[in-house]
């Protein structure tokens, strides 16, 4: 059995600035310049869109890449792409699932902060986008670092497509859902249990006998 401990936070709901900050991030587009590394890792994924003529399908924070190949086996015409800033989980990878045969997947090391814009300029729309179990940051002075929270928020708007957000910490959905609604979307948080565990945070937190939440928002 996994023991994972529950998230514990100084904050007991929604958080009380969270309305404003949205509403902030909406209305001014986030500016920082990209890095060198953050446009060639885009060029490389542009590189292999260009090669597929088909739905695309992003799952950010794809850690050890596990819901990357999950996805692109249920989604045999789409591209899955799967993001994460951390060589050390994606070299896990190809140690975890050796000699796969799915094809139509792609991991690429990444900063989501830079990347989800850099997409926005070239124009993609997703298909679906995926983003399982990103870093809570529960404590209240986070709430900046949190994805709705952040000034990235528009550009995961912008992207489009189906979009499904998963946690173990339910204000996080919450805050997501509520985040959603302000930009003019219908989003509520739902709790779940999956059938089957498709990334190895949601098996440990399953394992735990954690409760395991969701937000799903159709974008367009
Ligand atoms: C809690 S883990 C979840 C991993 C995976 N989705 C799972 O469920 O097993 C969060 C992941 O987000 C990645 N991450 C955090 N900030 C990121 C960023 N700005 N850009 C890309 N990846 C990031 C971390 O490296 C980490 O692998």
């Amino acid at each position: 059995m996994n023991n994972s401990r529950i998230i514990s936070s100084n904050q007991q709901g929604v958080h009380d600035k969270l309305d404003t900050i949205v509403r902030r991030h909406l209305k001014s587009p986030f500016r920082r310049p990209f890095p060198d590394y953050s446009l060639r890792a885009f060029e490389q994924a542009q590189q292999v869109v260009a090669q597929h003529r088909g739905p695309l399908i992003l799952d950010s924070f794809c850690g050890v890449g596990e819901s990357t190949i999950n996805i692109a086996k249920t989604h045999p015409e789409a591209l899955v792409i799967g993001i994460d800033k951390s060589s050390h989980r994606l070299d896990k990878h190809r140690q975890h699932f050796p000699n796969n045969d799915v094809q139509n997947y792609y991991l690429l090391q990444a900063d989501i902060d830079d990347f989800w814009r850099l997409a926005v300029a070239d124009g993609w729309r997703l298909q679906q986008h995926f983003l399982l179990y990103p870093n809570p940051w529960p404590k209240a002075a986070q709430l900046k670092r949190r994805v709705h929270g952040s000034p990235l928020f528009p550009a995961l708007i912008q992207l489009g497509g189906k979009i499904e957000l998963r946690s173990n910490w339910p204000i996080y959905v919450e805050e997501f859902a509520q985040a959603l609604s302000i930009a003019g979307f219908k989003a509520t948080a739902h709790v779940y249990t999956p059938a089957r565990s498709i990334t190895p945070f949601e098996r440990k937190y399953s394992e735990s006998g954690q409760k395991l939440w969701y937000c799903q928002c159709q974008l367009d």
